[in-house]
């Protein structure tokens, strides 16, 4: 039910979509994108620019030495640094917008706890109940008005010599494919652009904001870990900002992360993938179009 809000006859994303062209062309444009935008020197840029503007909001709501709550914090903070990256966007804690995607991304979940698991998995039980995600459609509704405005300006004032974020990478790669005749050109409408802006923002805040608060969780439980790190970050990096060049010598904090990711992994079953064909995966039989997690 959640995919089909993702996937309809207005729109198709990467995340929801079934394996198919358009999937793939959204999912390609996507990844070069990312990979891309991980090398270049402006994604230290924005790291830098927005943390400092975090520590100074912490400082001066709640003070120094004194405890406060980082979860909001962090949300917002890893929504600034994706939204700059991907739209251009920067968010207020407050904000309406950030507020239904946070509710879209995350929070819907402890809103309807196992009344959208029932509601997905058992249909009998759609007679006697009201269809739980009635305030997700809706937000979700608004959520793609919001993208597909930043989309249209940025589509307005598109210049391909000056590639801002993602999505005008997702534009350049609209036009090249029109231009050139391509195949893919059918699949980069307006729509699946916008939708699959969304998905970058969605599946990056959410999965790096989770991650980063169980990293300062257990920071704050294991001081021994955290001076480990510490004294590795100042000995290679000092006071400069970080560079992804610098990333082989943090040997330490490399570790950390990835043991972080497997210990506390976000994502913990994966995306649910549908099988295209009926097929034997060891000794089980997986029929056709049985959605699978591993
Ligand atoms: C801690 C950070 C992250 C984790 C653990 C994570 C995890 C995942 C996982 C498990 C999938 C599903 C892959 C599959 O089964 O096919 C996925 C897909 C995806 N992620 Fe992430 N992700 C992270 C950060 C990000 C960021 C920062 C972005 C974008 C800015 C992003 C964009 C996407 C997109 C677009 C997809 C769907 C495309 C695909 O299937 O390849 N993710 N991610």
């Amino acid at each position: 039910m959640e995919g089909a809000l993702y996937n309809n006859e207005r729109h198709s994303d990467i995340i929801f979509s079934d394996y198919g062209h358009t999937w793939e062309s959204l999912r390609r444009v996507s990844h070069t994108a990312i990979r891309k935008y991980a090398k270049s020197d402006d994604l230290p840029k924005v790291v830098d620019e927005v943390v400092r503007e975090t520590v100074d909001l912490i400082i001066n709501k709640h003070g120094l030495n004194k405890p406060f709550a980082p979860k909001l914090l962090v949300f917002n903070m890893l929504a600034n640094i994706v939204g700059t990256i991907v739209f251009s966007q920067k968010f207020d804690i407050e904000q309406d917008e950030l507020i239904k995607f946070k509710y879209c991304s995350t929070d819907f979940q402890s809103d309807l706890g196992i009344w959208l698991v029932l509601y997905e998995f058992m249909p009998i039980i759609r007679c006697f109940m009201r269809n739980p995600l009635i305030k997700y459609a809706k937000y979700k509704d608004e959520i793609m008005k919001y993208i597909m405005d930043i989309y249209a300006s940025h589509n307005d004032t598109y210049n391909r010599g000056v590639i801002r974020d993602f999505c005008d990478t997702l534009i350049m790669a609209k036009h090249e494919a029109v231009e050139q005749d391509k195949l893919t050109a059918p699949y980069f409408t307006d729509e699946n652009l916008a939708a699959s802006i969304n998905d970058l923002f969605m599946g990056g805040v959410e999965t790096s904001s989770t991650t980063f608060q169980w990293m300062l969780q257990f920071m704050a439980y294991y001081p021994k870990y955290q001076q480990k790190l510490r004294d590795e970050i100042t000995r290679e990096i000092g006071d400069k900002v970080p560079m992804v060049d610098d990333k082989p010598r943090l040997n330490y904090v490399m570790a950390y992360i990835s043991e972080m990711l497997r210990f506390r992994n976000p994502v913990s079953i994966g995306i649910s993938h549908k099988a295209m064909a009926s097929i034997s995966y060891g000794k089980t039989l997986v029929y056709y179009y049985t959605n699978t997690a591993f």
